[in-house]
């Protein structure tokens, strides 16, 4: 690569004209407004015919979800469900913590965030230093820490006058949200041919699907879980290190119908695949980062000359520099010991998988798998 084009021309570069259709506008009139307009970047990978490009949710103003803290408040603000000036209360110790903090008190919402004790030191600080009343329950209790939380915030409900719970699992303005997302990738590429995507609650790829569908029907989507989650067909695993994507129970917002194949990753091929885009591509990224990242290269390497796919990359690696990047983490967990595989094995969907497998979920569009065979 030549430095001169990485360091620029200098100092004394001519003026430029402002862009004519406004779509490089870097001018934000507040918090809210900046939320979006995210980079896409071309991948620099070895060999393939196709184009990788990840669509870096990482740099929004927190993360990802902070496109759906914008699109359920201001939804739930226009009707009515929520009043000027009432608190919002959510259950989560991630990024929509960390959406809802930005957008709730940007519009002058107090803030409740009900989290427990796992909940890292890094969106701790980001949230008390939004103004958040942050609740950790102490303890489990009878479902584990979910339970807790959800018990914690029914009793604030009661307690908070006109209190607005956002639920993410179910609110469809959570997928709704994802449609600027596609719009971007529409005007920046025209076609994209294949999507990759972390599931948790499902939005973000089944909602960025559903929007790419109406002017490509033919994209193919593949999610990308991990090993021990239920969501696409496999026995819980609740001792599972990843977070952010994965579940113990079966959100109404993943729309299976959306997902062409899935991929499953254990804790150390993911941990490895973050670690993997920091050095080869300069991108610090949190876990499911890593494993979009390492999906996306493989099916990249088997589309045709002159296809496009893009990856969703959800959010910053800073909140996990104790356990993605620090190897005591690696070893007191032992993740050395578990298996990771460079390619995927192709199981039946059903099948119990233990490390890096796929499987078609849509046996009606199998024909399109001519792409990514
Ligand atoms: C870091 C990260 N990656 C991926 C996801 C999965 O996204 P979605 O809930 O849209 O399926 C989440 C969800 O919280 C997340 O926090």
């Amino acid at each position: 690569m030549d430095a001169r084009k990485i360091m620029g021309p200098g100092p004394l570069s001519p003026p430029v004209a402002p862009p004519a259709n406004g779509r490089t506008r870097m001018l934000h009139e507040n918090m809210i407004d900046a939320i979006g307009h995210t980079p896409l970047l071309r991948l620099d990978l070895p060999g393939p015919r196709a184009t990788a490009y990840a669509k870096l949710e990482l740099q929004n103003m927190f993360a990802m979800k902070d496109r759906v803290a914008r699109q359920i408040i201001l939804s739930a603000r226009e009707s009515g469900e929520l009043r000027p000036g009432a608190p919002i209360i959510e259950s989560s110790s991630g990024t929509m913590a960390l959406g809802v903090a930005l957008v709730g008190t940007a519009l002058g919402h107090p803030v409740y965030i009900v989290t427990d004790p796992r909940i890292d030191p890094m969106t701790l600080a980001k949230l008390r230093s939004l103004g958040c009343v942050v609740e950790v329950v102490p303890k489990m209790s009878a479902h584990g820490w979910q339970s807790a939380r959800l018990e914690r915030l029914e009793q604030l409900r009661a307690e908070l006058d006109g209190a607005f719970w956002p639920r993410q699992y179910s609110n469809p303005q959570n997928p709704a949200a994802y449609r600027t997302l596609a719009e971007e990738l529409l005007a920046d590429l025209g076609h994209v041919d294949v999507l990759v995507g972390a599931v948790g609650s499902g939005g973000s790829l089944c909602g960025s699907a559903r929007a790419l569908r109406e002017y490509l029907p033919d994209l193919w989507v593949v999610g990308v879980d991990c090993v021990g989650s239920v969501l696409f067909g496999q026995p819980d695993e609740p001792k599972r290190l990843q977070s952010g994507l994965g579940n113990s129970m079966h959100p109404p917002n993943l729309d299976h119908a959306q997902i062409d194949e899935v991929h499953w990753l254990n804790d150390r091929e993911a941990f490895t695949a973050a670690r993997a885009l920091a050095r080869e591509q300069q991108v610090f990224g949190g876990n499911t980062a890593g494993s979009v990242y390492r999906v996306l290269r493989h099916v990249v390497a088997g589309l045709p000359e002159g296809a496009r796919a893009v990856g969703i990359f959800p959010d910053r690696g800073d909140r996990y520099a104790d356990t993605v990047y620090d190897d005591g983490h690696w070893d007191t967990h032992r993740l050395h010991e578990l298996p990771d595989r460079t390619e995927p094995v192709r199981v039946p969907y059903g099948v119990r998988v233990r490390s890096w497998s796929c499987s078609y979920l849509t046996e009606s569009r199998k024909d399109l798998a001519w792409r990514v065979a």
